[in-house]
């Protein structure tokens, strides 16, 4: 089988690009090792930048969002008994979405399908090769058969622990990284929102954050030890957790609900450089991973994808290479400035194990002047609804 482009992975970036390739009459197909169930449901954050909720719209998968997702201005930071506001709309004229990261999934496979796009799941044995040529192909198994999809050139979507990032020759490429020592409780619960906007809490026992999905689901997450288990947390257990962590002193708290869902996950920065290698190019995940405070991760993803997006497009329409030899270096821009906010996020917000009393008192210097020095909460604001790299 053969095609103009070849995606491995059918997260946000690998449906995203081959939808917005399609819309621009290139070929993709989309190999994917999980089923639709399995990627229609695996839970992450939900928050979309600006320049996301713009290109979801352009593929013309925006109505949904648009209707269900909730728009925020601003959003709180809890600490020392108090609550303040940034206010992302008046320092930066723009907002975010609140909108789970697998109703995008759900949109963009709807799109997929509606269009008659070539997705294959539950894929296996996914290898790469003659990606140092210009006629790369995968090869995988399907159903039971060994198939080789020819195309002219591989996109590699397919997450941290995907094939594609492992086919580029280590002595070519340079991994960053840094793990923390910690790992955030996330539980979905029914029940009322806690409050309009977001609140994200640093407090002595660890960091919590409130977020939404409805009027009536809530999304909450507290720092825990990455090694820990679901079963070692009670309902009450939690609830306890959460209203000691972001109660303030004025008397709001945390609305309790029926907790449904309850993940561990761990937290780690990494960056590869270089991302791309001969007719094989990385986005999302299989490229870059921030820790989740501020949820950039699917927003670089889709950053990612506008910047394929337009190079693969230049190369078919003007035959143009010159976009995609810069690919790497021009993706990584904005990959290393959320690289920094996601880490600066974490470490002011998140109690350090054997942190001194000094470096804590740190920790709430900041939080003082981010909310109460404009300059300082339009750095903040600016990072958070993702303006702080020019549109690429
Ligand atoms: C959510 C996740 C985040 O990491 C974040 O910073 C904000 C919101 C969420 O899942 O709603």
């Amino acid at each position: 089988m053969r095609t103009q482009v070849g995606i491995i992975g059918a997260g946000p970036a690998g449906l995203l690009l081959s939808h917005l390739l399609h819309l621009r009459g290139i070929d993709s197909v989309v190999l994917e090792t999980r089923t639709r169930e399995q990627i229609e449901s695996t839970i992450r954050a939900g928050v979309l930048e600006q320049g996301t909720m713009d290109l979801l719209t352009e593929a013309g998968v925006g109505a949904r969002m648009k209707a269900e997702g909730a728009l925020h201005h601003g959003f709180e930071l809890a600490f020392e008994g108090k609550r303040r506001r940034i206010d992302l709309t008046g320092l930066t004229g723009h907002s975010i979405t609140v909108y789970a990261q697998h109703e995008v999934i759900k949109d963009l496979v709807a799109a997929r399908v509606a269009a008659d796009g070539a997705l294959r799941f539950g894929v296996s044995e996914t290898s790469l090769h003659g990606i140092d040529t210009d006629k790369p192909s995968i090869r995988y198994r399907h159903e039971g058969e060994a198939c080789e999809l020819q195309c002219d050139f591989v996109i590699g979507c397919d997450g941290s622990q995907g094939v594609s990032r492992a086919s580029i020759p280590q002595a070519l490429r340079r991994d960053f990284e840094r793990v923390y020592p910690f790992g955030w409780f996330g539980i979905l619960c029914e029940g009322p929102p806690s409050s309009d906007e977001l609140i994200y809490a640093r407090h002595d026992r660890g960091f919590a954050l409130i977020s939404t999905r409805s009027a009536n689901v809530q999304r909450m997450y507290f720092q825990c030890d990455p090694k820990d288990s679901v079963d070692n947390w009670s309902d009450d257990r939690i609830w306890a957790e959460l209203h000691a962590r972001v109660d303030s002193h004025d008397g709001h708290h945390v609305a309790d609900g029926k907790i449904f869902q309850k993940n561990i996950v761990g937290m780690r920065s990494f960056v590869s450089a270089t991302m791309q290698y001969g007719r094989l190019f990385l986005a999302g995940d299989a490229a870059h991973i921030v820790p989740p405070t501020g949820a950039k991760g699917m927003n670089l993803a889709v950053a990612d994808v506008r910047l394929l997006t337009k190079a693969l497009n230049a190369f078919y329409v003007e035959n143009r290479m010159d976009l995609l030899d810069g690919y790497s270096k021009t993706a990584l821009k904005r990959i290393w400035r959320a690289e920094h906010f996601s880490y600066w996020m974490t470490s002011m917000m998140h109690r350090i194990e054997g942190a001194s009393p000094f470096e804590q008192q740190l920790q709430v210097a900041e939080l003082e002047y981010v909310t109460t020095s404009r300059s300082a909460a339009t750095v903040m604001a600016e990072n958070y609804v993702g303006v702080a790299v020019p549109q690429d």
